[in-house]
Order: structure tokens, then C-alpha cells, then sequence
């Protein structure tokens, strides 16, 4: 019978397992047996596989985490390793596999694909920093994860007449912070990819306290950190007292969004059909809220500029 496996790889982000369910199930109905592999490169190094059925993605749509688990697999950069993979994969009579993960996954994916397994990206990180894609699994319910948190903490600087700072995920990219201050009416909002920095914050916040602004929110992007010594800054230059929070990692845990949920079964689907119809080395992503596929190198060569007039919206609405 034809096999078609599935992993998740790199950071984990809600959403996986509906990825995880929609690809099993759409093998299924295609014909194919399906095997899960865990722990991403290193269940296929180490043969660590389970036989995915119908029943055994059952009530996994709504749970955040990756039922596979998940890993950083350093020994799968070595070519070495990756032709070690192929020959589990010809073991196990793989047609192909979808990787589910970030830009370091796929590049696992196309090594892979060339050394002859078919492999499918779909793109699985909160960070929603993988070039080919408007959207990636799990950016959606981190934001709103992180939304919900800094609105309880608005609640405490409120009360204390205090300016909070408040540290998002992000890696290198500034895009969850980005939403989130919109979403949250931070005064500023700090990201690698714009050259704002505190003292024009500091400049802002002054000019605020002049029409009785009295509590801030400033969101900062993990790509710029420092997140306590910006608050004593803060302090330190306005007189505000000031808190440092960095959220961490209950931004990538809890149940997907609808929003998730629906575009990893998109994805899911839509990544079984290229490999029934024997296509490989493509990566799946969204562009202007369609579904398409790429060629994983020439994805991984895009560049996303960055949403500089959103960026721009968030800065003068919020004084
Ligand atoms: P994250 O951004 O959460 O680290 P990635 O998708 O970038 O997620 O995952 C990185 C993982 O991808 C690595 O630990 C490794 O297992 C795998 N990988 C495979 N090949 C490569 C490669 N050539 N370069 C980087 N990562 C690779
Ligand atoms: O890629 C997701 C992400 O959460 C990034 O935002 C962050 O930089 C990184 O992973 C943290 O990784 P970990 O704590 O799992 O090593």
C-alpha cells in the first residue's frame, strides 16, 4: 500500500495537530497509509514512527502542542544524515512526507527531496516569519494569546498609574509584536525592522502625559530584547514606574483559533495533493488568501517586506 508520513519540526505552534489530522485524513481518502513520525528529523533518523489511522486523529483539532512532539535536529544539516533519512523512508516505503515547521525545516525538506523523498513544507511557526507566506500556523493564536495577556496587564498598570513593557515572541521578526501593539494600543512598539527607538517613545509618552495619559503599554519585539532596561529607562528619564514583562512561552501553547485550525486543514489538504499527484520539494503557503505552493528553495530565497503602514497606523492612533 502507498505511505505517505507526516512530522512536525523546529518550534512547535498551535495548529500542528490540525495540520497533523488533515493531512492524515486526506491520505486516507486518497488511499495511502499514513505514518506519523515523531520528534521531526530525529524520529526519521531513529526510526521513532507510529501508523496514523482515522480514530487516532480523532479530538486533536482543537489541542495546541504537536501530538508528534517535535525537535531541533542539528545532525539533519549534514548530508550525511539526510541520505541516512532516505533510506528510512525507503524502509518504511514512504512516497513522500510533510514537514510541518519553519525556514530550518525546509530546508531539511528540499535536502531530502533531493536526495529523493518527496517532501512537503507547511509553514508551522508563530512567528510568521517564513518569506513565501502571508500567514503561517500558530501566528494567530499566539497573537491572540499575547493580546489577552497584556490586556490583564493593562488592568494592573492602570491601577498603579504605571508603564508596563511588555516582551513578545517573534525570533528576528517583528510581526507579532506589531499586531499585538495595534491590538492592544501600546503607545510604542519596538521591531527589528523599524529604526523607532525608546527615546522616541520616551518623546511620546512626555507629549501623552500632557492630555493626562497616565498608564502606557509599550510592546517590544524579542528580535530587540532588553526589555528591563528599556522600563528603567523609562523610569529613569520620565518618572513613570515602570514594569518589565516578558510573556515567553505561553504564547506558542493553547487551543488554535478558528483561524489555525482552518488554515492548517487548508494546508493539510492541499499538501496531499501535490504528493498524490507526485509532486515534491514545495513548500505551501497563503498568498492574498489563497492557498499555493513554491519551490522549497526559491521560497526560502523570497523576501516579506515588512508592513511598514500598519506599523505607521498603530504609531498615530496611539498618544
Ligand atoms: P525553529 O525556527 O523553531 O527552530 P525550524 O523549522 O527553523 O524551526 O527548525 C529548525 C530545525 O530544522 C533544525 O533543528 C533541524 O532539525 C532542521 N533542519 C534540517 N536541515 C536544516 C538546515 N539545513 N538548516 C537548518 N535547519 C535544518
Ligand atoms: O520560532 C518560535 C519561537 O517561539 C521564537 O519566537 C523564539 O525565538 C523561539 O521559538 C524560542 O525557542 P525555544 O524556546 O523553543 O528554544
Amino acid at each position: 500500500m502507498k505511505r505517505i508520513g507526516v512530522l512536525t519540526s523546529g518550534g512547535d505552534a498551535p495548529g500542528m495537530n490540525a495540520a497533523v489530522r488533515a493531512v492524515t485524513r486526506a491520505a486516507i481518502a486518497k488511499g495511502y497509509e499514513v505514518i506519523g513520525i515523531k520528534r521531526g528529523y530525529n524520529g526519521l533518523l531513529h526510526g521513532e514512527t507510529v501508523n496514523l489511522g482515522v480514530r487516532d486523529v480523532s479530538n486533536i483539532i482543537q489541542r495546541g502542542g504537536t501530538v508528534l512532539y517535535t525537535a531541533r535536529c542539528l545532525e539533519f544539516k549534514e548530508w550525511e544524515y539526510v541520505l541516512k533519512a532516505k533510506e528510512k523512508c525507503d524502509e518504511l516505503d514512504l512516497v513522500g512526507i510533510v514537514v510541518i515547521g519553519g525556514d530550518g525545516s525546509f530546508r531539511g525538506a528540499a535536502d531530502l527531496s533531493k536526495a529523493g523523498v518527496p517532501c512537503i513544507g507547511l509553514p508551522g511557526t508563530i512567528d510568521n516569519d517564513i518569506s513565501c507566506t502571508e500567514y503561517t500556523i500558530g501566528y494567530d493564536t499566539a497573537m491572540n494569546t499575547a493580546m489577552e495577556m497584556i490586556d490583564k496587564i493593562r488592568d494592573t498598570a492602570m491601577s498603579h498609574d504605571r508603564c508596563s513593557v511588555v516582551e513578545v515572541m517573534g525570533r528576528n521578526a517583528g510581526w507579532i509584536a506589531l499586531n499585538v501593539g495595534l491590538a492592544v494600543g501600546a503607545v510604542g512598539i519596538l521591531v527589528p525592522e523599524m529604526d523607532t527607538n525608546i527615546d522616541d517613545i520616551i518623546a511620546k509618552m512626555e507629549e501623552s502625559k500632557k492630555t493626562r495619559k497616565q498608564h502606557f503599554i509599550i510592546v517590544v519585539s524579542e528580535g530587540i530584547g532588553h526589555s528591563e532596561e528599556i522600563a528603567k529607562k523609562i523610569e529613569a528619564k520620565t518618572g513613570i514606574e515602570s514594569r518589565a514583562t516578558i510573556l515567553g512561552h505561553v504564547q506558542r501553547g493553547g487551543n488554535p483559533t478558528l483561524r489555525d485550525r482552518v488554515v492548517a486543514s487548508e494546508m493539510g489538504y492541499y499538501a496531499v495533493e501535490l504528493l498524490d499527484k507526485g509532486i515534491g520539494n514545495r513548500v505551501v503557503g497563503m498568498q492574498n488568501h489563497k492557498i499555493v505552493d513554491f519551490d522549497i528553495k526559491e521560497a526560502l530565497a523570497m523576501k516579506k517586506p515588512f508592513d511598514e503602514n500598519l506599523y505607521h497606523v498603530a504609531d498615530s492612533i496611539s498618544f
